[in-house]
């Protein structure tokens, strides 16, 4: 179902949203870097941003500009964790998801329902704690969330429009891909903090952009990383845009496209 312009990959930042048209943006699926996470901690220093707050301002920048590209009814899912973090000698939560909810809501998305992605642990006896003993023990972080939200009332098309009928999804999908919580697909814990991408499970972009897009529609990652977004939007016949601030992620995924698609890069921004 690709097509060869079908990916266009941006080598910028996306807190200023390089090349990307006001109102052009059917659906958006990003996971970014998590605030308070040490594998993310120096990419926030440069921006001199060292707290959960200032780290959050700079995320802002990008919702906001999610919601200027992208068309009315269109959609936004942000994959995100908690972290948990001693600062201060003072152990707690650092609730991302609250965060990025409240300014998104903010900036005028309307916040829908969102979906808890409880990820297969490795380490089932993972517990901080010590033996049996209460009351200090704490709860095991197992789940990520993916928050869902719309820029204003739905999206208005055509009910008879062919793309919307050939991205028909069917009754067993629709009961497990709409359900509240994920189970049983695989992913790269970003708490790791061993520098690896912090890439999400390729089913996680797929099962969104068939549940939140139409064939032919737009899809951005501003966050794009290995491109896992990009390639599943293009294989179920959308378009699709990633921006990546790292230059050598940025000519990776370009060298990617073209290996895939079989064409000469495109130009970026810079
Ligand atoms: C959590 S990773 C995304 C992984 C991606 N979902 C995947 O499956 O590979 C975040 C990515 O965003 C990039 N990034 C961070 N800040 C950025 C910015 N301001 N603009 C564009 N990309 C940025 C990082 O270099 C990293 O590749």
């Amino acid at each position: 179902m690709t097509s060869p312009e079908s990916v266009r990959i941006i080598a910028g930042d996306a807190r200023r949203m390089p090349g990307v048209a006001r109102n052009s943006v059917a659906l958006v699926v990003t996971s970014p870097p998590y605030p308070m996470i040490p594998q993310w901690d120096a990419l926030f220093e440069s921006w001199g941003a060292t707290d959960f707050e200032a780290m959050h301002r700079e995320l802002d920048r990008v919702w906001a500009a999610c919601y200027r590209v992208l068309v009315p009814g269109g959609l936004l899912a942000v994959n995100i964790g908690d972290a948990l973090r001693s600062t201060s000698g003072e152990f707690r939560l650092w609730p991302n998801h609250a965060r990025v909810l409240s300014a998104a809501e903010k900036r005028g998305f309307r916040p829908l329902p969102y979906i808890l992605w409880k990820k297969p642990t490795n380490k089932p006896n993972a517990f901080l704690g010590s033996g049996f003993l209460p009351p200090n023990a704490y709860v095991t972080l197992d789940c990520e969330f993916i928050l869902l939200f719309r820029k204003g009332p739905l999206r208005r098309l055509a009910p008879k429009s062919p793309e919307r009928h050939a991205s028909r999804y069917r009754k067993e999908e629709r009961d497990l891909w709409f359900s509240q919580i994920w189970e049983g697909i695989r992913g790269i814990p970003q708490a790791s903090g061993n520098g690896r991408s912090g890439a999400f499970p390729p089913e996680i972009p797929r099962r969104l952009i068939r549940m939140f897009s139409i064939v032919g529609d737009t899809v951005l990652d501003p966050f794009a990383g290995t491109g896992t977004t990009l390639w599943e939007a293009s294989h179920l016949g959308r378009r699709a845009i990633g921006i990546e601030l790292d230059r050598v992620r940025a000519e990776a995924l370009e060298r990617e496209r073209t290996r895939r698609e079989g064409t000469p890069p495109t130009g970026s921004p810079r």
